[in-house]
């Protein structure tokens, strides 16, 4: 399966921003923590979403889709081993393991191996479950973990991990007493956890500052019927590079102004015009595109999931751009890609010096992860010449029907084979 581009094409129109995977792949394991059918809407079609329904369905829990809502009923929950194929396949099956210890005092599942853009260890998860009282044992590449009782802690994460953060408060909603997570992450992704918890009579207080509380309750919560989704704040931002890569006219719209702000400081600073209203973003270009420095930091600083889109747009800025990947080691797989299409990167540890170049050429280039692969898509519908994406699988774990958005604003893209 592929994705072939004839550029340069200039984006015109109106794009709609999808659910966020990031929001929904936890909630769907926060539902196990439910008795009964919670009705979760603006759940988009994805990759990671059809396997995280596996994982589910694995523990006897049934997902059904009716439009944009995803029902998810655990009357016939049961314990089962999560096996490798699982975990291998997507990291965030490890987010089961703070419900499920919750729920059944025991939980045994396959390491998730490290990827594509690191070795993802699960370290602070695990310091974290303990902290509450878990017994955690490791062999044979499985994680088991138990609990006869589990009692709230105070917990210090090491470093604001987005995954430690969802499955210690998941956990600690039925531990006994109150549990603390200092230096937790601050995404709104955890918000949108925190809310969903609290509908099904969860106490959870704090997501979006470093230190969330948690008052564990003794019953079983009641699944919540209609949490909306919040809007994918990565996509959105996706097609706003897109917009302002080709150098186009869009309306981006469903989207939270605020969980947006890291990027629009640094497209405004790249001379891209922004305007804002409530729910969505109009971009325009600027007389050219400028160089910027930027480095990945935890929210609110600039997401790592938007470096890979936001060095297509640097590959064609005029001067030189610095940009440094503090969060993951190993998050430059688009790199030696976009060199193919002609863009002028210099990888230093951590840091890629990018001296823009004035035109990329298409080429036959390859996805190595979901956000690389958006990255090429997004070089190729500017460049030159025909662009063919390889394993469009990845992309398609994160974004809903990425070259119908696109074609919808004039691009010349179409899925191949
Ligand atoms: C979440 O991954 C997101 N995934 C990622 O999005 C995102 O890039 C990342 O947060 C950072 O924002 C989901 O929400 C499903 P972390 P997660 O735990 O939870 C290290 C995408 O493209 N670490 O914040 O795995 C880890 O190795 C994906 O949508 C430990 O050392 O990220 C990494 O270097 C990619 N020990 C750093 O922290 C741990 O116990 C950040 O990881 C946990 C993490």
């Amino acid at each position: 399966m592929r994705l072939v581009i004839k550029g340069p094409n200039v984006l015109r129109g109106k794009v709609r921003v999808s659910g966020a995977k990031n929001a929904v792949l936890p909630i769907l394991c926060a539902c196990l923590l439910c008795d009964g059918e919670s009705v979760i809407s603006g759940v988009p079609q994805l990759g990671d979403v059809a396997v995280m329904s596996s994982v589910l369905r694995h523990l006897k829990v049934f997902c059904r889709r009716e439009g944009e809502a995803l029902k998810v009923d655990t009357n016939a929950l049961q314990l089962e081993e999560i096996p490798e194929e699982l975990t291998r396949r997507m990291r965030a099956s490890c987010l089961v393991m703070g419900p499920l210890l919750a729920r059944f005092g025991r939980v045994k599942i396959a390491a998730p191996g490290g990827c594509n853009i690191g070795a993802r260890p699960i370290d602070l998860h695990l310091k974290g479950l303990k902290a509450m009282g878990a017994e955690i044992n490791e062999r044979a590449g499985f994680i088991i973990a138990e609990a006869r009782r589990l009692r709230g802690a105070e917990i210090h994460l090491d470093l604001p991990s987005v995954g430690a953060t969802e499955n210690l408060m998941m956990t600690a909603v039925l531990a006994e007493g109150t549990t603390i997570i200092g230096n937790a992450a601050k995404e709104p992704e955890i918000v949108d956890l925190q809310n969903f918890l609290n509908r099904a009579g969860a106490r959870v207080r704090g997501a979006g500052t470093s230190t969330i509380r948690v008052e564990g309750v003794k019953r079983p919560l009641v699944a919540p019927r209609g949490h909306q989704v919040i809007p994918d704040r990565i996509e959105a931002g996706t097609h706003l590079i897109a917009a302002a890569l080709t150098r186009g006219e869009v309306e981006v719209e469903n989207v939270i102004p605020e969980h947006l702000e890291p990027l629009l400081a640094k497209l405004r600073e790249a001379g891209v015009q922004a305007e804002v209203e409530e729910d969505r973003i109009w971009i325009r270009p600027g007389d050219s595109l400028r160089a910027v420095d930027l480095r990945t930091m935890p929210y609110p600083g600039f997401p790592t999931d938007l470096q890979a889109p936001m060095c297509s747009l640097l590959a064609l800025a005029e001067g030189i751009s610095v940009v440094t990947e503090n969060i993951f080691e190993n998050r430059f797989r688009h790199i030696p890609e976009l060199q193919r299409m002609g863009a002028d990167i210099r990888i230093e540890g951590r840091t890629l010096i990018i001296r823009g170049v004035p035109q990329l050429v298409g080429a036959r280039v390859e996805a190595h992860d979901l956000r690389a692969g958006a990255a090429l898509v997004l070089a190729g519908l500017a460049a030159e010449n025909t662009t063919i994406v390889e394993r469009i699988g990845h992309i398609d774990r994160g974004y809903e029907n990425l070259e119908e958005k696109y074609r919808k604003l004039g691009a010349n893209i179409e899925r191949v084979g």
